[in-house]
């Protein structure tokens, strides 16, 4: 069984948690899309601290499973070394179980230098990136002449060669965009990259040809997407996305397989709705409401500590995520963290200028001037973490599940009610 795992809201919405889980029974655990600007935690049990992880899968806290980061991610090998150095100290080591893809593209110095220059100067318009270097460095691989792919690494006379040029490039860019911008030192890169190659040199490989096989001798294999459909560079809410394709359309130019090699493409999204940096969000609650939720679920980000913006469960956004990534089923995630309100709001459709919207719009003036049609159920006051079946659940809870299934027809198979691996409600037969 393979199965996709695609962020249904701007990320955030757990995935983490449920890729850990799923990966149990999984040979191979894959990262296909984005890079470090991606966090996921994952808490093994509740007694240890979380693991906070950027780039590597999370299937790296398990014997026996092989993780893969696959050509569609933009590899910070610095933070990816930081990760690795990181377990090792809390005594997991790698014992040959992760392979890197050599079309991946590395995330330079500069590209992060430059996504921080660039919101910079945008000020107030600026895009709330996590200034991880992403946007740049996809930029270069679109731009190719530009890019420094991990097959680079394995060739390091070829990559000075042509690495100085870009430096000069880059300089002579940032000394007439940025004024004030250091200039970028190319001799101090490639040592970096020096560096780079001789720790991860040996798992740099031809991951397509690897998936390809694994999939042919029918191989377990979990596909970890990375932010969140509403993200996506062509389906999100543009131009306040990530610079790739985050939904599930991601997952065969990001991995080198074909859509038909997954089985089930696992949606996840939260009991509510939350969003890190600025964009559209119709459902926002910047009120007691959203404070309420940001207190309770911890909704600070992982990747940079930004607070996250929260709000209601928006099922139009969650229905076209659905719709984009032909998912067959929800994880719904932080159920827990709507217990103690009396009310609990759905938006179930958009209003603009008096008229019906029904689909979600494309348009960011658009999206700017909706307001949600909510429907209101009520709340609970249980709680509901130590909840392990459905029957478990408060009435009220298993409501509001139920109508969010019969709003997205889509069965609701996983609910989760805490961050430890054992806080989490399967329902067969929903
Ligand atoms: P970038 O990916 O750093 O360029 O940021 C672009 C947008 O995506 C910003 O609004 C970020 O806050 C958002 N973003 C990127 N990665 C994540 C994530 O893993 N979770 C939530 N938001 C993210």
């Amino acid at each position: 069984m393979n199965t996709c795992i695609v962020g249904l809201q701007w990320g955030d919405e757990g995935k983490g948690k449920v890729v850990d889980l799923l990966s149990e029974s999984a040979d191979l655990v894959a990262r296909y899309s984005g890079g470090a600007n991606a966090g996921h935690t994952v808490l093994r049990d509740s007694r240890e601290k979380a693991f906070a992880l950027h780039l590597l899968p999370s299937g790296i806290l398990r014997d026996d499973v092989l993780c893969v980061i696959t050509n569609g991610v933009a590899l910070d090998a610095e933070t990816l070394l930081a990760e690795i150095d990181q377990l090792a100290a809390r005594g997991i080591g790698l014992k040959d179980n992760l392979r890197i893809s050599s079309r991946a593209h590395l995330v330079m110095d500069y590209h992060k230098r430059q996504d921080r220059y660039s919101e910079e100067a945008l000020g107030a318009d600026k895009i709330g990136t996590t200034v991880r270097g992403i946007g740049p460095c996809y930029a270069d691989k679109v731009t190719r002449t530009t890019a420094v792919r991990l097959a680079d690494l394995l060739d390091l006379e070829g990559l000075e060669k042509r690495l100085r040029p870009i430096v000069d490039q880059k300089n002579a860019i940032f000394a007439a965009l940025y004024p004030g911008a250091e200039p970028i030192d190319a001799d101090a890169i490639l040592d970096q990259c020096r560096r780079w190659a001789e720790r991860l040199g040996a798992m740099i490989t031809d991951t397509t040809a690897l998936l390809h096989r694994a999939w042919k001798d029918g191989r377990s294999m979990l596909f970890e997407g990375a932010q969140g459909t509403l993200l996506d560079l062509d389906h999100g809410t543009f131009p306040f996305v990530t610079s790739s394709n985050a939904s599930a359309c991601g997952f065969s130019a990001g991995s080198g397989l074909p859509a038909r090699a997954v089985d089930r493409f696992l949606g996840v999204a939260k009991a509510y709705s939350t969003r890190v940096g600025a964009g559209p969000f119709p459902s926002e609650q910047d009120n007691h409401i959203g404070q309420y939720i940001r207190d309770k679920g911890h909704e600070y980000g992982t990747t940079t500590g930004r607070p996250r913006r929260c709000g209601w469960f928006d099922a139009v956004c969650v229905r076209y995520s659905i719709q984009i990534g032909a998912i067959t089923e929800v994880a719904l995630q932080h159920l827990d963290t709507l217990a103690g309100l009396d009310e609990i709001k759905v938006c179930t459709g958009y209003r603009r200028r008096g008229e019906i919207v029904d689909f979600f719009p494309a348009e960011r003036q658009v999206l700017d001037e909706v307001e949600c049609r909510y429907e209101t159920l009520a709340g609970f006051s249980e709680d509901i973490t130590q909840a392990r079946r459905f029957e478990d659940l408060p009435a009220n809870a298993q409501n509001y599940v139920r109508r969010l299934e019969e709003i997205l027809e889509t069965p609701v198979t996983m609910i989760g009610v805490g961050p430890s691996r054992d806080q989490m409600v399967y329902r067969t037969g929903a």
